[in-house]
């Protein structure tokens, strides 16, 4: 690589993450490998860990969970946003989820479901082992980014 090209694809791998964590949400075709999924770890049901360095931010956290795209808590679960007009009926409403649940509950349940209920159809949003039917493009990559989650679990936790 020469000397130029090395600069371009140093900036591109700085802003990246700047990307990620600016307003996209939404999911564009992924490119290139999958980032390593973050190391947790389970303690008495929890999560108490954050999965990232950067504290959530509840306004992206909402963007984040009602994204039509990215298997919106919506299709499932009713949420107090008025403007969502499409809410689901068929999980617990999430009324009231931040006076009912700690972050470290939380970001297990989110992280993967299947570990406290096998039987849920709640999707795990931060797991790429035990999928099935996954497109090439998304095979190794989680449903929600480790900053998704964190900034989805600060969101619910307003919910009093
Ligand atoms: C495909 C349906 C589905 C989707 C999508 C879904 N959930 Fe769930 N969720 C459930 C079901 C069903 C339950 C009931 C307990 C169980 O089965 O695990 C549940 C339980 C929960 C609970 C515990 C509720 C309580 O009152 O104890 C929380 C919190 C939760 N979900 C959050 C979320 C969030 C946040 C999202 C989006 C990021 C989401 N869920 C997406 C189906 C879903």
């Amino acid at each position: 690589m020469t000397r130029a090209l090395f600069h371009i694809a140093f900036a591109a791998a700085l802003l990246a993450p700047a990307v990620v964590a600016g307003d996209a949400v939404a999911q564009a075709t992924p490119q290139g490998p999958p980032p390593p999924l973050v190391k947790f770890t389970i303690v008495d049901n929890t999560i108490p860990e954050p999965l990232t360095d950067v504290p959530g931010d509840p306004d992206r956290g909402k963007r984040v969970v009602t994204n039509a795209s990215n298997s919106t808590c919506l299709i499932c679960h009713r949420m107090p946003i008025p403007e969502q007009p499409d809410q689901g009926q068929i999980a617990p409403p999430l009324d009231g989820i931040g006076s009912r649940y700690t972050a470290a509950q939380l970001r297990l349940r989110l992280v993967n479901p299947k570990l406290l209920t096998p039987e849920t159809m709640m999707p795990a949003y931060y797991r790429v082992d035990g999928l099935t039917r996954v497109q090439a493009q998304y095979q190794g990559r989680t449903i929600y980014s480790a900053q998704d989650i964190e900034d989805a679990i600060v969101y619910l936790l307003t919910l009093k």
